[in-house]
């Protein structure tokens, strides 16, 4: 997806700027070490560091040295004051000589109280993002142009410095915002998704919320083989969009109250691949959805259809679609069949795994439905999904526990570490 390639692009930016951006610390320190060495160098008895807000238009105090504790943490700037300093630019403005502009007549008790000589605006780029203020010399003399030249060089570095810790600022803003963006979208995603199944169920009257749970059990199996949430989700949007090509086939032949047939059967097995011509322009976050609708009728054995690929050839996102598929169902009423029990379900897919179903998927199907039997599952999936009798029925989890041990030693891995 576009977005998340930005924020990975981003998050790379970020990390290659490195400690800085973390340690907001550091800033301050370095502030402070700046503003001791540019008071050092020169002698200077008093000075500060402030900030430039150019949302409150005021200069916040970062670092003082010497200045008494009622001096002013915030000054504010008028406009007239910030063009001044604009067109002064990063060069020391006498304050004595400065007196005409708004910001010196509001502070200047300030000021005069702790003798302030020199104002720096800290110009880079064409931007204040702060001011050097400095005190009178501990020799008395006045600064002379070395002194001035000194003063700009290091003004200048922590001008820059300022400016990076706000364009760090800026970065992380944008970042999170592109997080926020990013989850609204795969909100809206996910909401659509769950839109058009509920559209795909409406023209299916018989088989009502049929794609919403061919969703949830394919979640299931993707999560009981243990993927990665973004692979679950994925799964999951395959199972609600399996049977999107419906949405062209005409309801008549989809709602038959009874057994369709051969050309009503013919019309309606174009649904896989007319989803996936409906799917594929679509920018899926994951990659398999389109391949599931086409193959979602496969067989392992080669007797699905539309193309007729056996075992290998048929994609593993569309193995689970199929088996979910199946089971929903055998396990749902249909216009001139009703639901099977539970055990005839299970005996169906043990023997079918293998032939329609892939040997490994339904076994990670039943080890989900085992662990809500025995109460090891947070929430009753099952139990929601085929109503509480159903999933009660007398003797399933021993059934479900048999037909495990039955097949899981006919899986290939098992088979070979048996020589
Ligand atoms: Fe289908
Ligand atoms: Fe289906």
């Amino acid at each position: 997806m576009q977005n998340s390639q930005k924020l990975i692009h981003t998050f790379g930016a970020l990390a290659e700027l490195g400690s800085e951006v973390a340690q907001k610390q550091n800033f301050q320190e370095m502030m402070r070490t700046s503003l001791h060495l540019l008071l050092g160098s020169l002698a200077i008895m008093r000075g500060g560091i402030a900030r430039f807000s150019r949302f409150g238009h005021e200069l916040n105090m970062l670092v003082v040295r010497g200045f008494s504790e009622e001096f002013p943490l915030s000054l504010s700037l008028c406009y007239e004051d910030e063009r001044q300093f604009l067109v002064n630019g990063l060069y020391p403005i006498e304050v004595s000589q400065a007196k005409v502009l708004p910001f010196f007549q509001i502070y200047d008790q300030s000021f005069e109280k702790r003798r302030i000589e020199l104002l720096i605006p800290l110009v880079i780029r064409d931007e204040i993002v702060g001011v050097v203020m400095l005190g009178e010399k501990a020799n008395g003399e006045p600064y002379n142009n070395y002194d001035k030249d000194i003063i700009c060089a290091m003004a200048r570095h922590v001008g820059v410095a300022i400016a990076q810790r706000n364009l760090m600022a800026e970065l992380e803003r944008r970042a999170e915002e592109n997080r926020r963006l990013y989850d609204d979208l795969k909100t809206t995603y996910a909401d659509t998704v769950k839109a058009f199944a509920t559209a795909i169920d409406c023209k299916d009257k018989y088989t009502e919320g049929h794609s919403v749970r061919v969703g949830k059990y394919s979640e299931i199996i993707a999560e009981e083989l243990g993927w990665d949430e973004p692979e679950v989700e994925g799964a999951a949007v395959a199972g609600y969009l399996h049977d999107v090509g419906k949405l062209t086939v005409e309801r008549n032949i989809i709602n038959a109250p009874y057994r369709i047939n051969a050309k009503e059967s013919a019309e309606l097995s174009k649904h896989p691949s007319i989803g996936y011509e409906i799917l594929l322009p679509i920018h899926h976050p994951y990659a398999d959805v389109p391949l599931a609708a086409k193959y979602h009728h496969e067989r392992l054995d080669g007797r699905g259809y539309p193309d007729g690929l056996i075992d290998r050839e048929i994609p593993y996102i569309a193995k689970i679609v199929n088996l979910a598929d199946s089971f929903d169902a055998m396990t749902t009423d249909r216009p001139y069949k009703r639901r099977r029990p539970a055990t005839e379900v299970i005996d169906d897919l043990s023997r079918n795994a293998g032939r329609q179903f892939s040997t490994d998927l339904v076994s990670a199907f039943m080890r989900g439905m085992l662990k809500e039997l025995h109460g090891e599952s947070k929430n009753k999936r099952f139990r929601k999904l085929l109503g509480r009798d159903y999933m009660e029925t007398e003797g399933l989890a021993p059934l479900i526990a048999g037909a495990l041990n039955d097949i899981a030693p006919t899986t290939h891995l098992t088979a070979t570490h048996d020589h």
